[in-house]
């Protein structure tokens, strides 16, 4: 017997998932640097920023909820695309068609789990173990004064940017924008996001380890 497939079930549907997902993803992870940008201008603002958002428990828990779920959709469409993709890849005969979208992938395959772990580590880092509950500028600083804290940082935040650059990109393609003449367009507004981004994120354990931003 037949039965229709629902979104979540086919591969283009999943697709979407991932790129609609993605792009909560991508908009909290701007909201998200340029608040951390208060860090350039001292604990006052930095802590100050961080009181006002704890005194709006809706905000903060509407986008912690917003934000497991587009987590958790995310991480379920690609693992489950890589599993169909691996049952799919068959014969070793057969030959390899789109190299470029094989590199997205294998960029992907990477760059993905790096950052998975970089979010543990950083959740638990900042938000569930804090050094200084309540000092957000001193636990930023004190964190990125340890060479190996600031490294962490540094690498998931290398993973970030090839990661947010190819989904971007991806992500226009699934959602529609994929005609030849868009392309470049896809190109520039993927590499501008992706490279705000992760250069201001480069910027703060970069700093603090130069000794620009100091407790
Ligand atoms: C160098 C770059 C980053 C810095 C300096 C930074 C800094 C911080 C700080 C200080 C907090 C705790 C805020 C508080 O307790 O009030 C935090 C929380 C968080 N960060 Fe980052 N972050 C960075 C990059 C990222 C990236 C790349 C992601 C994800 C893609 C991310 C996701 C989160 C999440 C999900 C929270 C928890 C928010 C909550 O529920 O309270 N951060 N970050």
């Amino acid at each position: 017997m037949q039965r229709a497939l629902t979104l979540h079930q086919t591969t283009i549907g999943k697709k979407v998932i991932m790129a609609l997902s993605g792009v909560i993803i991508v908009g909290f992870t701007v909201g998200h640097f340029l608040g951390n940008l208060n860090l350039y201008l001292g604990p006052e603002a930095m802590n100050g920023y961080a009181e006002k958002l704890q005194s709006l428990p809706p905000l903060v828990w509407g986008t912690r909820l917003v934000l497991l779920f587009a987590f958790g959709a995310h991480i379920w469409a690609a693992v489950s695309l890589w599993a169909r993709n691996l049952k799919a890849r068959g014969s070793r005969y057969e030959k390899r068609k789109d190299l470029a979208t094989d590199y997205a992938a294998r960029t992907m395959y990477w760059s993905g789990p790096i950052l998975f772990l970089f979010v543990v580590f950083h959740l638990l880092h900042f938000t569930i173990l804090p050094a200084h509950p309540g000092d957000v500028y001193r636990n930023v600083v004190e964190g990125f004064q340890t060479p190996a804290i600031a490294g962490v940082y540094i690498a998931g935040n290398v993973a970030l940017g090839f990661h947010i650059f190819h989904g971007i990109f991806s992500a226009f393609q699934t959602l529609g924008a994929s005609h030849p003449r868009y392309d470049t367009y896809r190109r520039d507004a993927a590499i501008a996001i992706s490279a705000t981004i992760t250069i201001g994120n480069l910027s703060f354990p970069i700093s603090v380890l130069a000794g620009l931003v100091t407790l």
